[in-house]
């Protein structure tokens, strides 16, 4: 592990343009569940995943319903929204904002929808299944702070007069194109990729490391690099080039302490 870890400082410390991929895994070491990990939410309660799956046509069909359920005043939602919003960072989150201050880390692109990237300090997070910090309006795109809604007249309505939604991207829901192309847009530039705590089984989220991947290896290519508990199909598949397997707030910490004794002189990039 002690290698690996090296190895990653070394290949972020080369790198020019990196860019790290974020799943469930990273959040929870700050008590917020993850989906396909032994304790995960689908582990241990498929229904609560079918109820998931049915979530964005509720929306389309019954938009009072579906914001029963998103407070968790009805179904199996057990307000986890809600509760999303009160977690704080762990050391992972840390480490990457830390990869950013130093100039390496050029992206944060993230599945998760708590918003604790941000609180951890990294500047520059694409939210690719969305947050739970806004509500957006399928009809005309916009996009709103929850604050700026009470929540007690459901359905909160866009200035359009359409019903908003969590800006959650939901099973079945196309993802926004704006962060789509984006995302892909990085995938194809950076000449590093940081994987961390993703099962990297859910589409499109998933096919960004085999975008980079098709840029091929060594000098002209790209180098991906996964933190996560347990292998993927991309450590299983050859789309990674290594696995450094454990907690991304033991393993990430590390790694940056490593890159700032390779780059002295960065440590007081901005
Ligand atoms: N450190 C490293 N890896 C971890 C940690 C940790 N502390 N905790 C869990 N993991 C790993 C798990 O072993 C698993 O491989 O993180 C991965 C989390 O995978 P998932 O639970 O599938 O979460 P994610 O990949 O983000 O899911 C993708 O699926 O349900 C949808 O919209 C949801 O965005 C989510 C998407």
């Amino acid at each position: 592990m002690q290698d690996l870890i090296k190895q990653a400082a070394a290949d972020l410390a080369a790198s020019s343009y990196a860019i790290v991929l974020t799943g469930a895994g990273v959040s929870t070491e700050s008590g917020v569940a993850d989906f396909r990990g032994p304790k995960g939410i689908w582990t241990t309660n498929p229904q609560a995943e079918a109820q998931a799956y049915q979530r964005y046509e509720r929306f389309l069909n019954d938009p009072v319903a579906y914001w029963q359920e998103m407070l968790g005043t009805v179904g199996t939602s057990s307000n986890f929204y809600r509760q999303m919003r009160e977690v704080a960072p762990n050391p992972g989150h840390y480490a990457i904002a830390r990869l950013e201050q130093l100039g390496i880390i050029k992206w944060t692109i993230t599945q998760n929808v708590d918003g604790l990237h941000e609180k951890a300090g990294t500047r520059n997070v694409m939210h690719y299944h969305g947050t739970v910090e806004k509500l957006r309006c399928l009809s005309c795109g916009s996009r709103f702070s929850v604050d700026e809604y009470s929540l007690d007249k459901l359905p909160p309505l866009c200035r359009c007069g359409r019903p908003l939604k969590y800006d959650v991207v939901h099973f079945k829901e196309p993802i926004p194109s704006d962060i789509m192309d984006a995302a892909e847009s990085e995938a194809m530039k950076c000449d590093l990729m940081l994987i961390c705590g993703t099962s990297a089984v859910v589409y499109p989220f998933a096919a960004l490391p085999a975008m980079a991947r098709s840029r091929g290896r060594g000098a002209s290519g790209v180098k991906i690099i996964e933190v996560n508990a347990d292998p993927t199909p991309l450590t299983q598949q050859g789309v990674s080039d290594y696995l450094i397997q454990g907690k991304t707030g033991e393993i990430l910490p590390l790694v940056v302490d490593e890159v700032e004794r390779l780059l002295p002189q960065r440590r007081n990039h901005d």
